[in-house]
């Protein structure tokens, strides 16, 4: 620190504009610390110049001032202590994907990552798994387990608290005896694994046993809020946070508006005891996330182009956010209209079919076989 400070000194000219100077302190600090912890423009800005300063005041006064006055511990930083990210979301933010190398990579460009959820489309696509198929290997059962097992090993320490999401598997006639087996295994692997199980009857049985057991469960594939009412009254009791995931984008895909989905669903919780947090799933673009945050989900589960492009204009959304509800063609999405649910009826009583909840399944089995021997 004391080298960062002394260069700043030599070298940060009093008459030049702020901005330069703040990207100059940008620069030293990504120098000293760059391996280990990635420095943002607003990072600098909030962080090493105080706000009650003027721009046209001496800057490599202020610079060192403030410097000094923060005295940023480098070992602070390096125990995560420190909140580098001055404009973070409350909305949690998870990576969407099956890479522990992706998550290193947008945590040192974004400066945090709440959790991470993977499914078996993404397990499928990790690297060094295409890489065994890419040889003509393909794995057996217990070798697809070991993988999925230590991808989600090395991504569990990258994380903060929102846990990583690991999925049973499931096609569309598993129990949930199955499921509940599976879950109880996996939610070992890691100490912050959240157990996913798709919005279906069997899931959701298997939901309910596992809030009882103490296994975190993140209830998948929701396409509407009766399944999302499903999912609150099936875990009612829950001494930890459940999930539930709204998949926006497959919603966007035929035409219907996935945000109203998040929305109806948040506005119906708020009758409730908060015990299930939505996180918003299926994200395609920066404006599904920016109307998450706008909407304030708990979570939103985002794949990594997307939080690159999001680290780019750093933006969160204010007052003025207007979010356009049009398909990637810009045509207008249908609207989902909000249904009054009583959140205290049995969960059997709601309505759990949905096409896309079907769909997901199948797509999910498809991608999972798709990396096994035909013997396994
Ligand atoms: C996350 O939990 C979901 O599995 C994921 O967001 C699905 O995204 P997709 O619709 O892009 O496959």
């Amino acid at each position: 620190m004391n080298g960062i400070i002394c260069a700043l000194r030599r070298k940060a000219d009093p008459g030049k504009q702020i901005t330069s100077n703040i990207r100059y302190v940008r620069r030293e600090l990504d120098i000293s610390f760059r391996d280990r912890y990635p420095f943002n423009d607003d990072f600098v800005t909030k962080n090493t110049i105080p706000r009650s300063i003027k721009k046209t005041s001496n800057s490599r006064v202020l610079i060192e001032a403030s410097l000094i006055r923060k005295s940023l511990d480098h070992k602070e930083i390096l125990k995560g202590g420190y909140n580098m990210r001055a404009n973070k979301p409350k909305t949690k933010i998870l990576i969407d994907g099956g890479d522990p190398d992706e998550t290193l990579r947008i945590k040192k460009l974004i400066g945090f990552v709440d959790g991470q959820t993977t499914n078996p489309s993404l397990i499928a696509k990790n690297p060094e798994v295409q890489q065994l198929l890419a040889a003509g290997h393909r794995l057996t059962t217990e070798e697809q387990k070991d993988e999925y097992k230590r991808i989600v090993q090395k991504i569990s320490p990258l994380v903060g608290d929102a846990g990583v999401s690991i999925e049973v598997f499931a096609d569309l006639d598993t129990t949930a005896e199955r499921m509940l087996a599976q879950g109880q295994e996996m939610f070992s692997w890691i100490p912050n694994a959240y157990i996913k199980y798709p919005c279906t009857h069997e899931g959701l049985r298997a939901a309910h046993v596992s809030v009882e057991r103490g296994i975190r469960v993140n209830m998948t594939l929701c396409f509407s809020q009766d399944q999302a009412a499903a999912v609150y009254a099936a875990t009612s009791g829950a001494k930890e946070p459940v999930y539930v995931s709204p998949f926006i984008g497959r919603l966007d895909d035929r035409g219907d508006n996935g945000m109203d989905v998040v929305r109806n669903i948040l506005k119906m919780y708020q009758a409730g005891d908060h015990h299930v947090h939505v996180l918003a799933a299926s994200i395609r673009h920066l404006d599904h996330l920016l109307c998450s945050f706008a909407l304030s989900a708990e979570l939103a589960t985002v794949p990594g182009k997307v939080l690159e492009s999001w680290a780019q204009g750093n933006r969160l959304p204010d007052d003025s956010f207007v979010y356009r509800a049009i398909d990637s063609k810009g045509q207008a999405l249908k609207p989902i209209e909000y249904k009054e649910l009583d959140l205290n009826a049995p969960w059997e009583s709601f309505d759990l079919r949905h096409e896309l909840t079907r769909k997901g399944i199948q797509k999910f089995v498809a991608d999972y076989e798709s990396t096994l021997s035909k013997s396994a």
